[in-house]
C-alpha cells in the first residue's frame, strides 16, 4: 500500500472504530511505514538515506494530520448524538434563585464564633441533656433554688448514674464543669482555659415577645494564673464592639449569679442611638446584655482547680437577644416561626 491508499482508508473510515483499524495500519505499532524505516539502515548511500527519510517523515506528517481531523469530525458526531439523545444540559442556570442561606440567629452566631476564635477561643457546643450536678450544684447553684423546680426547668424521666433526673440544660453554663474539667486535666500544657459555648438552652415558661422556651446563649471562660476582671472588661469591650459592629463603652453593674463572685450585670452603650435617646434604649443610653464575673471557688474546686493558683472570668448572653438588640427585631419568636417573609428580610449567604 502506498501513501495515497492509507490516507484513503483514513479520511474514508466511517466510525471511530474504523479510523483505529485505519491508524494501526499506517502510523500504529504494526506501522507500514516502520518497514520503510528498517531500509534505510540496508541503504549505504548517505544521499538516498536522506532522501528516503525525508520521506518517511513528510507521509507521517501527512497521515497523522489526516487523522487528527477525521478523529474530531467523528468524536463531535458521536458528542452530538449523544446530547440530542439527552437534552439535560446541567449548565442551564436554575430558574429558582432562592439557594437557602443561614438564618439571621445562625449567621450571627457563627460571626461570634469567628471573632472567638481569632481571640484564641475554643468553641465547644456540649450536650442539650444535662445532670442536675452539671445545671445546679457543679455551679453552687442549690437544689433549693427556684430554677431547679420543675415549672422554671424541663426534667426528663431518664436518671442519671446517681440516681438524679436528667434536665435540658437551662444555661449553656450547665458545660462549664465539664469542659473546665476537660482541659483542667493538664493544665500546665492546657494553658489558658479558653472556650466559649454558642448553644441551645431550654425553659419551662410562657413565650412572649422576649421570651422563648428554646433560645440560643453563649458562655465563655478564662482561666489562667493571674486572670482579674480588668482583663474582662477590656476583653468584653472589643467583643461587643466587634459583634455590634460599633464602637461601644461597657458598664459593669455589682449583680449575684451563684457561681461568680464578684458577678456583675453588663451593659453596652445604645449602639443605635449613642446616647441620643431612642426606643431601644429607652433614653437611658444604656443596654443590658449579659452576666459576668470571675469564677466562685466552689466552681473551681467542683472543677478540680486550684483557686489558690489560678482564677478566671466568665460569662454568659443571649445570643436570640443580642441579634433582637442588634437588628432591632421586636419579638424574638421570628427567629423560629417559621415565617419566610423575615427570613428572607434578613437573608445572609455567610
Ligand atoms: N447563666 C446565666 C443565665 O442563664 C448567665 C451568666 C451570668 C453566665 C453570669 C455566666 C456568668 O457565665 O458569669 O442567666
Amino acid at each position: 500500500m502506498n501513501l495515497t491508499t492509507f490516507l484513503q482508508h483514513i479520511e474514508s473510515a466511517t466510525t471511530l472504530a474504523e479510523l483505529e483499524i485505519a491508524y494501526e495500519a499506517s502510523l500504529g505499532k504494526k506501522w507500514r511505514l516502520n518497514e520503510q524505516f528498517a531500509q534505510l539502515k540496508t541503504i549505504s548511500s548517505a544521499e538516498e538515506k536522506k532522501a528516503l527519510g525525508q520521506e518517511i517523515a513528510t507521509a507521517k506528517e501527512s497521515l497523522t494530520i489526516a487523522y487528527d481531523l477525521q478523529y474530531k469530525k467523528l468524536n463531535d458526531a458521536v458528542i452530538n448524538a449523544t446530547l440530542d439523545a439527552d437534552p439535560l444540559d446541567i449548565s442551564t442556570p436554575s430558574p429558582s434563585k432562592h439557594h437557602g442561606s443561614y438564618s439571621l440567629l445562625s449567621s450571627t452566631r457563627r460571626r461570634i464564633e469567628d471573632i472567638c476564635q481569632s481571640m484564641g477561643f475554643h468553641i465547644h457546643y456540649g450536650h442539650d441533656m444535662v445532670s442536675k450536678f452539671a445545671n445546679f450544684i457543679s455551679l453552687n447553684i442549690p437544689l433549693t433554688h427556684p430554677a431547679t423546680e420543675m415549672h422554671d426547668t424541663f426534667f426528663i424521666d431518664e436518671k442519671d448514674a446517681t440516681g438524679e433526673n436528667f434536665v435540658l440544660r437551662t444555661h449553656t453554663t450547665a458545660m462549664d464543669n465539664e469542659l473546665i474539667k476537660h482541659y483542667a486535666d493538664n493544665l500546665t500544657q492546657h494553658r489558658p482555659i479558653k472556650f466559649i459555648l454558642p448553644s441551645k438552652v431550654y425553659r419551662y415558661e410562657a413565650t412572649d415577645a422576649s421570651h422563648d422556651t428554646t433560645f440560643y446563649q453563649l458562655d465563655g471562660v478564662y482561666i489562667d494564673e493571674g486572670i482579674s476582671i480588668a482583663h474582662f472588661k477590656d476583653f468584653i469591650q472589643k467583643l461587643l464592639s466587634a459583634i455590634l459592629e460599633t464602637e461601644v463603652k461597657v458598664r459593669m453593674r455589682p449583680w449575684y449569679f451563684p457561681f461568680v463572685e464578684p458577678g456583675y450585670e453588663i451593659d453596652a452603650s445604645c449602639p443605635i442611638c449613642q446616647g441620643e435617646g431612642c426606643s431601644l434604649c429607652k433614653k437611658t443610653w444604656w443596654i443590658e446584655l449579659m452576666g459576668a464575673g470571675m469564677l466562685h471557688p466552689e466552681v473551681l474546686r467542683h472543677a478540680g482547680i486550684d483557686g489558690t493558683k489560678y482564677s478566671g472570668y466568665a460569662f454568659g448572653m443571649g445570643i436570640n437577644r443580642l441579634v433582637a438588640v442588634k437588628y432591632r427585631i421586636k419579638d424574638i419568636r421570628l427567629f423560629t416561626n417559621g415565617d419566610m417573609r423575615f427570613a428572607r428580610s434578613f437573608a445572609h449567604s455567610r
